[in-house]
């Protein structure tokens, strides 16, 4: 008997600028990245799923049942969130899964694995699904079966991104629009080594914080002013008053940020980056010493227009952007990073790339 097999290819994610707003109504402008996880399917007659990068097999069944191994939850919730949806049974597969794509990076794994997963069984199942509901899917699967209750920017730019384009999502409405990166400078991430999920705790207590200020202001954020936030200050309490002012003054930064990229006015998209880290830092509170050495040092050099964390925070990766080559300065910070805290960072450049999709090889 001959049995198909099928690969894809779907892409890890960055974030310019738009952090902790999505899943408060506001503006996020993500964007793919040259760094994939590969799927490959092949017909089967039981639902098996191995991932060379764990050096890890699991079998299972499609039902809500939650798994005891976490990985195998991203993968099963996927495909049950998917037949849920679709409300028929998937034939099985045996899905093999390899990445170029760091896992718990603060880039997007699990978003990249489970958008993939129903990506790929749409097409060769020929579902019909459009990439929006795709990622929608994945975005319910991540937050009520692997129980991560993260926003909607990471599925929608796997499913997405375009290349040599950041995406801008207006996360209160899903609407997107696609900005030109052209002309963009060097990107480079650097990987703080600093695993990020250890503090899923602090993702969802900001959550239940930013709710909290939108709940006591009676209003949306996109509705509420600085000068509200200011004279709310001591009913909202200190915490989640500088919450709300990160988020409103966030928003704000992507749509300065979109302005300046069609200006190619790198030097002010590098401050609005800068500006969105001290936010991070001071205001939400979801960078770490580790980080911020980093990011220090690197905003400290002559060719950087800027660098921040992205993502959730509490650890994961940082974004540069520069004038020229970082290489060899980043390698001075690394030595520094490991003498200060013993941990090996990574770097690397990235371009944008494009979302999800089949390929034959790679
Ligand atoms: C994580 C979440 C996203 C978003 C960011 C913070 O990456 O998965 O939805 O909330 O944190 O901007």
């Amino acid at each position: 008997m001959i049995t198909l097999t099928y690969t894809f290819r779907s892409p890890g994610r960055i974030n310019l600028i738009g952090e902790h707003t999505d899943y408060n109504g506001g503006y996020v402008l993500p964007a793919a990245i040259d760094r994939y996880t590969y799927l490959t399917f092949q017909e089967s007659d039981h639902f098996e799923s191995y991932t060379h990068d764990l050096n890890k097999s699991v079998t299972f069944s499609i039902d809500g049942q939650r798994e005891t191994d976490t990985w195998a939850n991203y993968v099963k919730g996927a495909i049950f969130h998917l037949t849920k949806y679709v409300k028929k049974p998937i034939k099985p597969f045996k899905i093999d899964v390899s990445s170029t794509l760091p896992i718990g990076a603060g880039l997007s794994s699990s978003a990249s694995l489970m958008v993939g997963i129903i990506y790929a069984i749409s097409k060769i199942e020929k579902l019909d699904l459009d990439r929006e509901r795709i990622a929608q899917i994945a975005h319910e699967a991540e937050n009520e079966f692997v129980g991560v209750n993260c926003g909607i920017m990471d599925q929608y730019a796997v499913a997405l991104a375009k290349k040599d384009n950041f995406l801008l999502i207006d996360a209160s409405s899903g609407l997107y629009e696609y900005v030109s990166a052209m002309g963009f400078p060097k990107i480079t991430i650097v990987d703080s080594g600093v695993k990020h999920e250890l503090a899923s705790g602090g993702y969802n207590t900001r959550r239940n914080e930013c709710a909290r200020a939108t709940e006591m202001m009676g209003m949306q954020f996109r509705e509420i002013t600085l000068d509200l936030i200011e004279s709310k200050r001591k009913t909202l309490g200190e915490n989640v008053y500088k919450r709300a002012k990160h988020v409103v003054e966030e928003n704000q930064r992507v749509l300065d940020t979109i302005a300046a990229i069609k200006n190619k006015d790198w030097q002010k998209v590098g401050e609005l980056v800068k500006k969105s880290h001290e936010s991070l830092k001071n205001l939400f509170e979801v960078s770490t010493d580790e980080i911020d050495f980093l990011v220090d040092r690197i905003n400290a050099l002559e060719n950087v227009y800027g660098a921040r964390m992205i993502g959730g925070g509490f650890g994961g990766s940082i974004i540069v952007i520069s004038k020229s080559d970082v290489s060899l300065q980043l390698k001075e910070i690394k030595d520094a990073y490991r003498r200060q805290f013993g941990i090996e960072m990574k770097f690397y450049p990235v371009k944008l790339s494009s979302g999800v999709r089949k390929i034959t090889q790679f």
